[in-house]
């Protein structure tokens, strides 16, 4: 279907407060959740964060009192959204399985949106972020293991690979190299405008639930290991924000905002398979549509300007889960040399300079060792070799892909470098087979 939302009226602001028992839904059931339900609810908790936080930033740039108090109730409603969202989160779901399911999101999504951005400069900054989330999951996978017994295929329930990416002990950088080339807001698709920001919105909230959550856990090796992957997602923060353009007016943004909830409850209420939560976003999509058409209101006030000229007269589809595992392949085989480098562009690592100013980065935060390295070295000793979960064929890559993924310089002393790996994963094979004949 599609349809003008500059048109649709949604639910009045005065009718979108809700009561308590409405706001604390009951939470899904971890073991029979659909594992693409999971992502649209981090996924809409990370949306309505954002929301809630602009509506503020927006509201202290405010002169009106009337305007002031619309912008109010608006964010009272995000909030009561926000809260719906992520309480569907039950209490018996640990924070690593948590974990594993924020980066399935990051996975899946950034690759859906790299396929449906029409701008190839920003396809090509997502389609890089894409692999440094998915080594995320393959870091985190091991400690699911370690400190839990978790498969992440009970998470990620065998829609998403689990294997190595880009090593995250390479995605500390010079914060200069992660700000990329902006879009230029009068030619840009509107696509690309929610694109942008449901990405970034994700990325905050990662970024937020491991900084509220990396010291849960006894173990140093894990809190180190989620103290440096909550690094990753500030930088990931830092490099899509980077590509929004700086001269949008902050009523310009409130309409973006507003279209980017609209357009990600749209793709929810189409797609979600759990009847109750499909009605959840079937109503959130009629209160998102109730605050744009204030924020239209506004802008119209005050821009004198068309909002078509902004967010067009179509929605459009920012979040639409389904397994990506092909597309992914094909990115990680391409990829996993790839860096970034100084005005926004891109390099391998053959081809880097000598004083390539994110080895200085890298060289001090990794000076004692990577947790991320250390989380691969300690799932062997446990588990004979690292836990990878994906198709044979891809399997049997993973050492090719571990050598691409190397750098010339600032390797952290505790690497695992593929030799070593090569070693432990004939060792295991060898054991397996032992096994196998003893039975
Ligand atoms: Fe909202
Ligand atoms: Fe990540
Ligand atoms: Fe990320
Ligand atoms: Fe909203």
């Amino acid at each position: 279907m599609t349809f003008n939302p500059l048109k649709e009226k949604g639910i009045p602001l005065e009718k979108q407060i809700r009561n308590w028992n409405q706001i604390a839904v009951k939470p899904y059931n971890k073991t029979t959740v659909d594992c693409y339900t999971r992502t649209r609810q981090i996924l809409m908790n990370g949306i309505e964060v954002e929301a809630w936080g602009f509506k503020h930033q927006l509201n202290r740039f405010a002169f009106d009192n009337n305007d002031k108090e619309l912008i109010a109730q608006i964010s009272r409603i995000e909030d009561s959204q926000q809260a719906t969202a992520n309480w569907m989160t039950p209490k018996d779901q640990s924070v690593l399985e948590t974990t594993l399911a924020y980066e399935q999101v990051a996975v899946d999504l950034t690759a859906w949106l790299a396929q449906n951005e029409p701008d190839d400069y920003i396809k090509e900054t997502f389609d890089f972020g894409l692999l440094e989330d998915f080594d995320h999951l393959y870091r985190y996978s091991q400690f699911a293991y370690m400190t839990e017994g978790i498969c992440p295929d009970s998470i990620v329930d065998n829609q998403t690979d689990v294997i190595i990416g880009r090593p995250t002990q390479f995605h500390h950088n010079d914060n200069g190299l992660r700000i990329r080339k902006h879009y230029d807001k009068k030619k840009t698709h509107p696509q690309t405008k929610v694109n942008i920001l449901t990405l970034l919105s994700a990325e905050q909230q990662t970024h937020n639930f491991y900084a509220e959550h990396g010291f849960m856990y006894g173990s140093q090796s894990l809190r180190e290991t989620y103290a440096e992957i909550k690094d990753v997602e500030e930088e990931h923060v830092t490099m899509y924000e980077s590509l929004i353009d700086p001269s949008e007016t902050m009523w310009e943004k409130f309409l973006i905002h507003e279209f980017c909830e609209v357009c990600n409850y749209y793709t929810c209420a189409e797609d979600e398979v759990d009847l109750r939560i499909k009605k959840i976003w079937e109503l959130f999509y009629e209160l998102e549509l109730g605050h744009l058409k204030i924020a239209i209101d506004l802008f119209k006030k005050y821009e004198k300007r068309d909002p078509e000229e902004i967010i067009g007269s179509t929605v459009v589809i920012p979040s639409r889960f389904k397994s990506q595992k092909k597309y992914v392949q094909k990115v990680l085989e391409k990829e996993t040399s790839k860096r970034l480098d100084t005005n926004g562009r891109y390099n391998v690592t053959d081809q880097l300079e000598q004083d390539w100013p994110s080895y200085k980065v890298q060289d001090k935060q990794n000076e004692i060792n990577s947790p991320s390295e250390n989380a691969v070295r300690l799932a062997v000793i446990q588990n004979d070799r690292d836990i990878v979960h994906c198709d044979e064929a891809l399997k049997n890559k993973e050492i090719e892909l571990l050598k691409s993924g190397l750098q010339k310089k600032s390797n952290a002393n505790n690497t695992v470098f593929p030799d070593e790996l090569d070693e432990l994963i004939k060792k295991s094979n060898e054991e397996k087979l032992k096994k196998e004949k003893l039975i």
